[in-house]
């Protein structure tokens, strides 16, 4: 039976990066995978002044050898939205930050209203002027403020606000604070820093500021969206296969729905093993805040259902809008139709090869687990949003025994391609 490992949480690591920014002494990091999105942040880190160096097996050591930046370039946020985390940790720190604004993305618009809101009842003054955040506060002073919109927490707004408010004069209380795992993962990051947080996992925190944080050595917590994605992998092509180093308490919804859409689940520890001897029960699934099931896994989902005899809705109340995959698994012979936030899906027999491209991060993972169960040889292009936050996800699902192969890249077409068939499966059931 095929094994693999999952890595560090890519959501975990973002965050956590930045807010060592908020650290006086340095900062070690394990478990810190190897993806373009980090190496992004490494470099935004380090035009502010903080350097970073890339230790084996997963280590990251960070430190501030300059603490005067204060600006984040839109050409490297652009990139990705997650450098927008370095805003709390920089207005606390040094007193005042200028960040791009991320601009439009292609799971839809994603407002920062509530990171601003959070700063701005802090006590920080924030405007935006040519394109860019700027928040300034000699030191901001703990308030009651809401992390909820209309679409539920956010998690980044969380951390952003929750980075500020450890350095904040008094009491903090954010109420109506994201659940995800990662934001407790960062809460305790924090805490080993030196600051005083209480209620993380909860809904309501409490933050007691203090003078000055000094440095740590942390471990990431696994990541439960590879973790799952590996685990849809084998599902769908009928086979068998364990992660290890995996937080199964993390993915409780999941893997209720998994075993709900016919899959055996069999966890031991820190390892879950899958075995699917069949194809999948139509089952509907509503992405939400955590606990839920998380909208970073709604296109895998999707693409799994795709298989199912009958009809599964599919709903993303998060991002309303993330659903670019929906024509390109159509590509594969899907049939899917977009009914506002909602998919619906009507199982077919079999998924046929086809040339298809990936529109961002989640959508490339859901495209090349469809590819593993169409048949004949498929193509997946644009396949640099996959190495964005997965890391070598083609080696570790060939490692399962799926035909998998990565294609380089060209001038013309510089993307790098995997194209796979289906001659071999992950290993099968028995
Ligand atoms: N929202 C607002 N105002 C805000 C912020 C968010 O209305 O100021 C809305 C969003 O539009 C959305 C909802 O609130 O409808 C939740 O968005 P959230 O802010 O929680 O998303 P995020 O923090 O920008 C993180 C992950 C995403 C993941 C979402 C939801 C990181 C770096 N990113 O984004 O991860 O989908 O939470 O769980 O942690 C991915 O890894 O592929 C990815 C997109």
């Amino acid at each position: 039976m095929g094994e693999v490992a999952a890595g560090g949480a890519k959501n975990a690591a973002l965050p956590i990066m930045a807010a060592s920014i908020l650290a006086r002494e340095p900062v070690c990091l394990d478990g810190v995978p190897e993806l373009v999105d980090v190496d992004t942040l490494a470099l935004v880190l380090g035009h502010l002044g903080v350097e970073t160096k890339r230790q084996p097996n997963g280590r990251l050591a960070l430190r501030t050898v300059d603490a005067r930046p204060t600006r984040a370039d839109y050409e490297l946020v652009r990139r990705m939205r997650a450098s927008f985390c370095v805003l709390g940790p920089l207005v606390a720190r040094r007193g005042r930050a200028a960040v791009a604004l991320p601009g439009g993305c292609d799971i839809g618009d994603r407002p920062v209203d509530l990171h601003l809101r959070g700063l701005a009842a802090l006590g920080a003054d924030v405007r935006i002027e040519h394109g860019y955040v700027i928040a300034e506060a000699r030191r901001m002073v703990g308030a009651t403020i809401s992390m909820s919109g209309p679409r539920g927490p956010t998690v980044t707004g969380t951390a952003n606000v929750l980075c500020a408010a450890t350095l904040a004069r008094g009491r903090t209380i954010i109420m109506g604070a994201a659940l995800e795992p990662e934001v407790v993962d960062l809460g305790r990051f924090l805490i080993a820093l030196g600051a005083r947080i209480e209620g993380l996992g909860t809904s309501t925190l409490e933050i007691e500021g203090v003078e000055a944080l000094g440095g740590a050595s942390y471990r990431i917590i696994p990541d439960r969206i590879e973790t799952a994605t590996l685990l849809l992998a084998t599902a769908i092509t009928q086979g068998r296969a364990s992660v290890t180093g995996a937080a199964p308490e993390h993915l409780q919804a999941v893997l209720s729905k998994i075993d709900e859409a016919g899959a055996e689940i069999d966890v031991e520890l820190d390892r879950i093993t899958l075995a699917c001897r069949r194809r999948p029960r139509p089952t509907d699934v509503t992405a939400t805040a955590y606990p839920g099931v998380p909208t970073d896994l709604q296109s895998q989902w999707m693409a799994w259902m795709t298989l199912a005899p009958g009809r599964s809705v599919i709903r993303d109340q998060v991002f309303g809008d993330r659903f670019r995959h929906v024509a390109e698994l159509n590509r594969l012979a899907a049939r899917i139709e977009r009914r506002g936030e909602t998919a619906v899906v009507t199982g077919v027999d079999r998924l046929t090869a086809a040339e298809v491209t990936a529109s961002d991060l989640r959508a490339s993972a859901a495209l090349v687990l469809a590819a593993m169960a169409a048949e004949g040889r498929s193509v997946v292009r644009r396949i640099h949003h996959l190495d964005r936050g997965y890391h070598r996800l083609d080696f570790k699902l060939a490692q399962l025994g799926a035909a998998i192969e990565r294609l380089p890249g060209d001038a013309a077409r510089p993307d790098k391609i995997v194209a796979n068939e289906r001659t071999t499966r992950m290993e099968k059931a028995s």
